[in-house]
């Protein structure tokens, strides 16, 4: 067998049952790999992939396989992993996966660094762990890396900040900025699959609730947007003077996170930011409050301040709840640890927003093999979005319109007035 740390392969088979039901609404992805078979633009290319392991990444690993490359999975987030989908791509697709769901903090570690011993030209990371890792720990490693993919919003900040202090060791290429990815993945992804986490974990009536979300930007406008189409009431707080704006023609309330934490019912952060909810706020809380984030890793709800203030933790009250009791009596309750709700509870996004960002994810991969890239954070190049959107529209039976010669004639020239 293939190196691995897995929990069950008693698993595998309901593992591959998933990840093959997921495949069916990945069809951009499918023809990626069906391509991938015969070109083989990977052969020989070792990768290191540290993603949140579900059944769609397992479909992402079977294409970058088949375009010949020698993948190890780590998970990029310890309460995601799909312990059937890793069972499965082990046992049933020979790919070495190190992700155990609740793994604590050095094992996650540890399985990063099982991942890097294979000594990989290509990193896919979403937050940017695997690129911090290596440039701390193998700097050797860094020095031999062709390219890295990141996939999330957070990750590119992260990226970003290392460039400027001159600590990013190789070129890493943004896939959150892709069209094709944040437009969908974040917004729709994101927006349903945070109201699908907090409806698993709660089992809560979402009509007439007040609902608090922080950050309106790509992830919190898609949030807003599905809770209130279920009959929420929406709050929405934001830094940014625009973007609090646009929620309010959007017809939310925008309030400050104080005046919020008297008014909600819910509040859920998707800021990327850390300390969105602290010390201030759970003070004012009402009674029996939900508190959640679908941002990034754990550090938007401070959890330190209430472990601090709480004179009682009911651990486990229902799966993926815990109660904090304060000195008034009053509850506030916890979902996910705070880790991402809709990954932790739910089972992330719908495969058939990640065929999008995974496909994006695959051909970049291509793309970076076959082209020198400098040291930097770059973009993805539109002819991948081009190509992705046209895919997916193929693929959802929708036609394009396309411009007559006049048309084009008319957009290139600018002597034509009223
Ligand atoms: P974004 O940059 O489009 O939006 C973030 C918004 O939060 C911005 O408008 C910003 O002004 C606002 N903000 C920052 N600090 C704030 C604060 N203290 N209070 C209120 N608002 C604040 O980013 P995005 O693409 O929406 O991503 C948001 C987070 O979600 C990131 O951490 C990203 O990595 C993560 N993400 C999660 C998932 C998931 O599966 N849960 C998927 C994609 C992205
Ligand atoms: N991020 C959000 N949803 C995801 C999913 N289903 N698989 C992998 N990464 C994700």
């Amino acid at each position: 067998m293939v190196p691995n740390d897995v929990a069950d392969f008693n698993l595998a088979d309901e593992g591959r049952r998933r990840l093959l039901w997921a495949d069916a609404d990945m069809p951009v992805l499918a023809q990626i790999r069906e391509r991938f078979t015969k070109e083989k633009p990977l052969a020989g290319v070792r990768m290191a992939a540290c993603l949140h392991v579900t059944a769609e990444t397992a479909n992402l690993m079977r294409t970058l396989t088949a375009g010949g490359a020698e993948v190890r999975l780590c998970a990029s987030n310890p309460l995601s992993t799909q312990d059937d989908v890793a069972a499965a791509l082990v046992k049933h697709f020979d790919l070495p996966v190190f992700a155990i769901h609740g793994e604590d903090n050095e094992t996650y570690y540890k399985h990063i660094n099982q991942t890097i011993e294979h000594e990989p030209v290509l990193t896919m990371d979403d937050g940017c762990d695997l690129v911090t890792s290596i440039t701390k720990d193998r700097p050797d490693l860094a020095d031999r890396m062709r390219a890295g993919m990141e996939e999330t919003t957070t990750g590119v900040i992260r990226l970003k900040a290392m460039h400027a202090d001159g600590a990013l060791k190789y070129p890493v290429i943004a896939v959150n900025d892709a069209d094709t990815k944040h437009l969908f993945d974040n917004r729709y992804g994101t927006g349903q699959s945070t109201v699908d986490g907090i409806i698993r974990a709660t089992d809560m009536l979402i009509a007439g609730k007040k609902v608090v979300v922080a950050g309106y930007g790509w992830c919190g406008r898609g949030f807003a947007n599905r809770i209130r189409g279920m009959g929420a009431l929406v709050a929405v707080t934001e830094i940014d003077p625009v973007r609090a704006l646009e929620a309010a023609m959007d017809g939310f309330y925008v309030m400050s996170m104080k005046q919020a934490t008297e008014w909600g019912d819910l509040f859920c952060t998707l800021t990327g930011n850390t300390s969105v909810i602290r010390r201030e706020h759970f003070e004012l809380m009402k009674d029996n409050v939900v508190v959640c984030n679908s941002g990034h890793f754990n550090v938007e709800l401070d959890l330190d301040d209430l472990e601090e203030m709480a004179v009682e933790k009911r651990s486990g009250v229902r799966e993926h709840v815990d109660q904090f009791i304060l000195a008034d009596g009053r509850r506030i309750n916890v979902l996910a640890e705070g880790r991402l709700i809709n990954l932790t509870a739910a089972e992330g996004h719908p495969a058939s927003v990640m065929d999008m960002s995974f496909a994006v994810q695959a051909l970049t991969s291509e793309y970076v093999m076959k082209n020198d890239i400098s040291l930097g954070v770059h973009p993805v190049p539109d002819q991948i979005d081009d190509t992705v959107s046209r895919l997916k529209l193929k693929a959802l039976g929708i036609s394009l319109e396309e411009l007559t010669p006049k048309q084009k004639k008319y957009l290139a020239s600018w002597q034509e007035g009223t």
